[in-house]
């Protein structure tokens, strides 16, 4: 098969997890003798260096001609005093909305081997395998903010339309329907009328999925629920905002945010993203975990129908976990290894199986 994937290197860490990830990814082309071509993309703070802007027209347009865009991260604080809308990860919600990609998945899969990671009691984690539902082209996020009184008062706007409930609503209940039927909506709904709209919505979908249970939570008590009984989550659908927060929060049950990948869908090119931010600290040290990077490339591939090459990659990734083949953001320093010989064992994996 061809395929044509927009690669976007990104800041911080994104360069040395993209480097491994795109090692992977040939080697599975080369196994399957498929052919993929990468088209180096500009976003970000790179971006900004050459075209001024965090997300340029020549990025978008080259995004939109190709079957997936394949990034790693936005963010530098060297960035942050600048404007409005034109910093790193102002191209990244830019590119999302442009991707109309509104459909954010981000599964969160607790590994064995790794319970030791986790501050949470190791009896909490068994089973815990749950998939976050995440808006992302609505909301807070999007709306329009702004400040009044010389500056003294500031606004977001948070708005909802029944057409964008909906069609994240489908993705959900289709993906509950192929699982253990159990769908929770995370809203706000004692407090906010987007949420009381979010509950009206999804409610009246449901009669439609009969099968699915579904159940609803506010965000606090949601938070509070994924740290206390993790393993009873199977889909969590929710907005843009709480997406964002309890992504970070759940990957605290699986030792690293390192580790979670993502997929964006929606009407344009999908997007394949880790969860976890650009870690500048690290930047060029070689000590970043690129596994949630790689498992992003792997849900790429699923949505290519790519699926015994997407078994091959997540067997690959589980053996170097269980192997004790990890970065030092899962376990402690002399044990560590390094990004790219994570990268370079998968490699070897993929090439001898
Ligand atoms: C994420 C990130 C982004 C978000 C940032 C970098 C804009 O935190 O993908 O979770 O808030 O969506
Ligand atoms: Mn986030």
């Amino acid at each position: 098969m061809k395929k044509k994937i927009s690669v976007i290197d990104g800041d911080g860490i994104g360069p040395e997890i993209m480097e491994s990830t795109i090692k992977i990814l040939k080697s599975i082309e080369k196994k399957y003798q498929h052919h993929f071509s990468y088209h180096r993309v500009l976003g970000g703070g790179m971006a900004i260096e050459k075209f001024g802007v965090p997300m340029p027209e020549e990025t978008m347009n080259i995004c939109s001609k190709s079957d997936a865009i394949l990034l790693s991260c936005f963010g530098d604080p060297k960035y942050d005093h600048f404007p409005i809308g034109m910093r790193p990860e102002d191209g990244l919600l830019k590119l999302r909305k442009s991707m109309k990609a509104y459909c954010n998945i981000r599964p969160i899969f607790f590994y064995n081997t790794l319970s030791n990671q986790s501050p949470i009691k190791k009896e909490l984690l068994n089973g815990v395998n749950f998939v976050i539902y995440r808006e992302l082209t609505g909301g807070i996020y999007f709306g329009k903010k702004g400040r009044i009184k010389n500056g003294d008062i500031a606004y977001d706007h948070c708005t909802y339309s029944k057409k964008e409930i909906e069609r994240i609503g489908y993705h959900a209940f289709h993906a509950a329907m192929n699982r253990t039927k159990k769908l929770t909506l995370v809203d706000k709904s004692n407090v906010l009328e987007t949420s009381r709209l979010w509950r009206e919505v999804i409610c009246k979908m449901g009669k439609d999925y009969p099968e699915v249970t579904l159940n609803f939570l506010y965000v606090d008590n949601a938070a509070m629920q994924i740290i206390l009984t993790p393993s009873k989550f199977d889909i969590i659908l929710t907005d843009n905002m709480f997406g964002d927060i309890l992504s970070d929060l759940s990957s605290v049950l699986i030792g690293s945010l390192g580790l979670l990948p993502s997929s964006s869908i929606g009407y344009g090119t999908p997007i394949f993203e880790p969860v976890h931010g650009s870690y500048p600290q690290a930047k060029g040290k070689n000590i970043a975990n690129p596994i949630g990077c790689i498992l992003s490339a792997s849900m790429m591939l699923e949505y290519f129908g790519m699926y015994k090459e997407q078994k091959l990659l997540i067997e690959a990734v589980n053996h170097s976990i269980k192997h004790g083949i990890i970065t030092k953001d899962l376990c402690s320093c002399p044990l560590s290894r390094t990004t790219s010989e994570v990268g370079n064992y998968i490699v070897t994996y993929i090439n001898n199986h």
